[in-house]
């Protein structure tokens, strides 16, 4: 725990810009991360793939492989212990792929089927990559389309019913004086966090400990207590420094292979997996087909909105992207309809990936609604401005705060929008054709259960406990303001300590709902552990601890629409002859709750604008028909924006403190990516005159669509 050099108000650090407290250790390397801690007698255990995409393991040859140096054991589906999947887990039933080395079947390829142990790292990949397995190949599909015959509706999404329909679209289409009628895809995308996943996991004096990179150590030590059948009280599980998750650090294989590997060799066993393993076994992000159909009266006025979002599972679970529930918020219609339609294929289960649904489905709306101005003659701001729903469209409840106009307000003078003439392909400067565009953005605003502690020590400091789990997000750093403020001391003499399963129940870092719900409870404890101070009598030398829970609290918050909204510009440059697209600047203006942290909240907005950056012209996984293997699975193979591709970026606020969170927040993680890539695509309309309703904008795509736009 550091203190940090900034002169900090004795109270009002809620607001402030405020370096990350744990932020010297991370830039000197004492900040240990899950593969970095030391154990006596530590082996290494490695996973090993599978290569083919359906099938039978006829055989694993184990016996040349024991006899490599350092190894002790290999662990597979004839010899591994027993564990069970058949719980309902703590966000709905777990991914089969966690049930390792119980049966012989393979469902894609990168399905884990053996872990070799060995004295150490090197010892463990090197025989690793010599174990011969053998497969009775079955024929697989990977081939994802809109019109695969196997599309199914699923019961339902993550976040809400499949489908949602009112109104008569036929005849609404029908009377509208213009129809946008388009198709949108989006490829297979991945997490790419910086660390990768990494487990150690030992048994303590009859208590499995495990350190461990996740979104939540509750989360990760319910799962393995339900796995290997363990009393929960004896699972420990600590995540003190997280390299990035973005929805890809659950319950993943890793800690299953970690855990039985431990209990088998009675040894400290630690698995980390390699760039080229996150492809296949953390999730990612499934490809989208989506159609959008919209028709509006001539003022720009929605009489029809029908968004279908089609995205893939694989055979063994299900995980929907919900594309299509962005409609559910953003805009109402006189028919009014939103749904999605699954594939099954022999691929890896797609999972949450920073914003899920409304990344990819905030491309497909936003630029409909983009193409739908340009028919209309009408600004695309005013275009949204005429759609301000008063009521959500789809749930009738009305919104706790609204406020995406003043971000647009606030961001076209910014951005210098006014001055801006609509036609496209008619600014030039040299070999660039220049284009601005924007889109707009909402995110969920939601809180969960949590509890925490603070305590009163007897030389006037405090520690914070709250089992949150800090990302790389500034979440710990949040969390030290929020109780600075509530306890009206300098956050200096405050400490923390996050992520340990043992620190009780609290929210998972997901869903933009961490900070928030953390910050709940800190702030009820600790306003309360003021007016216990406040009785006078001093500090006793056990301290005073004050606990809180805000279960209650949460579950009686009243039935609303609940979301941060944001309004996105980007300035781009194209050059149609080699097909090049450079993004020149962008501006963010989010109406997302109170801001805690000016710094990293800033971090996070830019962090998802570059993200959206990304995913509008660089990031694609595909994957091999012949082999249903990932083609280049590591970062030489799957682009995304390095710094050189990354312009000036400007991220910034208007006031929105959320009226029924008790410090305002709303949650600011994943809204900086949503509608980034629309407005990215937008502005290459602008300046091209060719709509790009696939993403990425790769420089193929720029020079066929030029060519086409040139023989036309
Ligand atoms: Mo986020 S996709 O809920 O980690």
């Amino acid at each position: 725990m550091t203190t940090t050099t900034q002169v900090t108000p004795l109270t009002g650090a809620v607001g402030s810009a405020y370096t990350r407290v744990e932020g010297r250790d991370k830039v000197t390397g004492a900040a240990r991360y899950a593969g970095e801690f030391r154990f006596d007698e530590l082996v290494h255990g490695w996973l090993v793939l599978s290569t083919v995409a359906r099938g039978r393991i006829r055989s694993v040859e184990s016996g040349p492989v024991l006899a490599m140096p350092g190894v002790l054991a290999v662990l597979h589906h004839g010899n591994a212990p027993r564990v069970t999947t058949d719980y309902v887990g703590i966000v709905g039933r777990p991914d089969p792929v966690l049930a390792l080395f119980q049966h012989d079947q393979v469902s894609y390829v990168g399905w884990p089927v053996a872990l070799v142990v060995a004295e150490t790292s090197e010892q463990a990949r090197e025989a690793a990559e010599a174990l011969v397995v053998e497969y009775d190949e079955e024929p697989h599909d990977i081939a994802f389309s809109a019109g695969h015959p196997g599309a199914y509706t699923p019961e339902g999404t993550v976040i809400g019913p499949a489908d949602t329909e009112k109104g008569d679209m036929e005849a609404e289409l029908a009377a509208s004086a213009v129809v946008v009628d388009a198709e949108y895809a989006t490829p297979e995308e991945h997490h790419s966090s910086m660390e990768p996943h990494a487990t150690t996991a030992h048994w303590d004096g009859g208590r499995l400990d495990v350190i461990d990179t996740n979104q939540s150590t509750m989360w990760i030590a319910g799962e393995l207590a339900q796995l290997f059948s363990l009393d929960p009280a004896s699972v420990r599980v600590r995540s003190e420094h997280v390299g990035g998750g973005f929805g890809s650090k659950g319950m993943r294989p890793n800690q299953v292979a970690a855990v039985m590997a431990a209990t088998v060799l009675q040894r400290p066993v630690r698995v980390v997996l390699t760039r080229r393993q996150m492809f296949s076994l953390v999730g990612y992000r499934s490809p989208t087909a989506q159609r959008v159909r919209l028709g509006a009266d001539p003022d720009g006025r929605l009489r029809a909105f029908d968004h279908e979002a089609h995205s893939l599972t694989s055979t063994v679970h299900e995980f929907v992207e919900p594309s299509a529930a962005v409609g559910r918020v953003m805009y109402d219609a006189d028919a009014h309809r939103t749904a999605h339609r699954l594939v099954r294929l022999n691929v890896p289960t797609p999972t949450w990936m920073r914003a899920p649904g409304e990344a990819p489905g905030s491309f497909a709306v936003e630029s409909a609604l983009d193409e739908l101005a340009e028919k209309l003659g009408l600004d695309p701001i005013a275009l949204r401005a005429r759609n301000e729903p008063e009521l959500g469209p789809v749930s009738g409840l009305p919104f706790s705060s609204r406020k995406l106009l003043a971000c647009f307000e606030e961001g076209a003078r910014r951005f210098g929008w006014t001055d801006r003439d609509p036609r496209p392909a008619l600014r030039r400067e040299g070999r660039w054709l220049l284009g601005t565009g924007t889109a707009a953005a909402s995110f969920h605003a939601g809180v969960g259960p949590s509890t925490a502690a603070v305590t009163a020590e007897a030389d006037g400091t405090f520690i914070v406990r709250v089992n949150a789990t800090d990302l790389g997000t500034g979440a710990r750093t949040a969390m030290v303001m929020v109780a600075a403020d509530a306890l009206e001391v300098d956050p200096g003499r405050i400490r923390i300590r996050i992520a340990d399963s043992d620190l009780g129940p609290a929210m998972f870092a997901g869903g933009s709902m961490g900070t928030r719900s953390w910050a709940w409870a800190v702030m009820r404890a600790a306003r309360e552990l003021r007016e216990r101070l406040a009785l006078g009598g001093g500090v006793p030398p056990e301290g005073i601890t004050v606990r809180s829970d805000t279960t209650e609290a949460v579950g009686a918050l009243e039935g609303k629409e609940r979301h941060s909204f944001g309004a996105q510009f980007a300035e781009v440059a194209v050059d149609v002859t080699s097909g090049e697209v450079r993004v020149r600047r962008m501006l963010g203006i989010f109406a997302a709750g109170r801001i805690v942290n000016a710094l990293t909240a800033r971090n996070q907005f830019v962090g998802g604008m570059v993200w959206g950056l990304s995913m509008a012209l660089h990031e694609e996984a595909f994957r091999d028909p012949a082999s249903g293997a990932t083609v280049g699975a590591d970062f030489a193979g799957y682009h995304f924006a390095a710094n050189a591709d990354v312009p000036l970026i400007e991220a910034d606020w208007v006031d929105d403190p959320d009226p029924d969170d008790p410090v305002g927040i709303k949650g600011i993680g994943e809204i900086g990516i949503v509608g980034a890539a629309a407005a990215i695509a937008n502005a290459v309309w602008h300046a091209t005159g060719v709509r790009h309703r696939q993403l990425p904008i790769r420089p193929d795509r720029v020079l066929l669509t030029a060519e086409g736009a040139r023989s036309a």
